[in-house]
Parts: C-alpha cells; sequence; structure tokens
C-alpha cells in the first residue's frame, strides 16, 4: 500500500538554475566576442594608412606614326595634348592655367581655347588672351625604348623642344 502513495517528485530546479546560468554565460560571451570583433575591425580601419594612390604621371601616348602631321591630340585621361608639329612631335599641358579647366582644341581657329573664362592660347601654348596668368606648359617628352612617345606631365620643359623621330 505504502508503495502506492508513493509519489516520485523530480525536481528541475537546480537543473533549470544551470542552464539559465550557463546561458547567460554564454549570451555575455557571445556579446563580448561581437563587441570585441567590432574593435578588431574598427582598429584595423584605423590605423591602416589612409593612401590615395594617384596615377602616374608618366603618359604612354602610344607609336608616333599614329599621329599626322600638323595634328594635335587631346588626351582627356593625362590632361595633355600630343601635337606633331612640323619640327616634331612635343606635348602640352592642357589644363588652363588660370582656375585648371581643361582647355579644347579649336582646330577651326587654330587655337587652344579654355571653356570656363575665354582665356586662348596658340598651337604651342603661348597665351593669346583671357585672364590665364601663364602660357600652357611644355612637357617632357621623349620616345622609347619600345619605340612609344612617352609624356611625363610633372615635368615642363622649355618651349621650342621638339623631339623628332
Ligand atoms: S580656367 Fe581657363 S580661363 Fe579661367
Amino acid at each position: 500500500m505504502a508503495m502506492a502513495d508513493e509519489k516520485k517528485t523530480v525536481t528541475a530546479g537546480p537543473v533549470d538554475d544551470v542552464s539559465r546560468r550557463e546561458f547567460f554565460v554564454k549570451l555575455g560571451l557571445g556579446s563580448l566576442s561581437i563587441a570585441a570583433a567590432g574593435t578588431t575591425v574598427f582598429a584595423y580601419q584605423f590605423l591602416s594608412p589612409n593612401v590615395l594612390f594617384e596615377p602616374s604621371p608618366i603618359v604612354n601616348a602610344g607609336k608616333p606614326e599614329s599621329y599626322p602631321v600638323d595634328s594635335v591630340t587631346l588626351d582627356v585621361n593625362s590632361g595633355i595634348y600630343l601635337i606633331h608639329a612640323k619640327e616634331g612631335f612635343f606635348a602640352l599641358s592642357a589644363v588652363c592655367t588660370h582656375l585648371g579647366c581643361l582647355t579644347a582644341w579649336k582646330p577651326e581657329l587654330g587655337i587652344i581655347a579654355c571653356p570656363c573664362h575665354g582665356s586662348k592660347f596658340s598651337r604651342e601654348g603661348v597665351k593669346q588672351e583671357g585672364p590665364a596668368p601663364k602660357p600652357l606648359p611644355w612637357l617632357r617628352t621623349w620616345v622609347s625604348d619600345e619605340g612609344d612617345l612617352m609624356v611625363d606631365r610633372d615635368t615642363s620643359i622649355r618651349p621650342m623642344e621638339y623631339v623628332r623621330v
């Protein structure tokens, strides 16, 4: 009889407490891990050098044969004119010396004109009118070992130094 009244009571309390505790410990560790990962990413970005990579000032203008005599070719990407005159090749900066606008060759007028404030230059870069304070600079130009015309946009030279090919 006593056996029939006997009830087994299973208390789940201690087991639940441990699980709850473990749950919160794991939750805390997870939060710390996420915060640590975020801090690591931020620190890496902060400590990485913030460098701007500028393109090389050296421009490969290609083969001289691709420029007919008496042609003026604007390379918009590099901001230079490659000019094949009867005397030889030369390169001019296409950037206006007033406030830095990109100029344009006007074949019908035979001049280089700035669209911003009206400065005008001869094909040799000499200022003819407008607010530009200086002529368009001639840029160092040479022929590479491979036979390509090369221009250094960062190095200006004296005018009338032609490259003969
Ligand atoms: S920027 Fe060329 S005239 Fe002003």
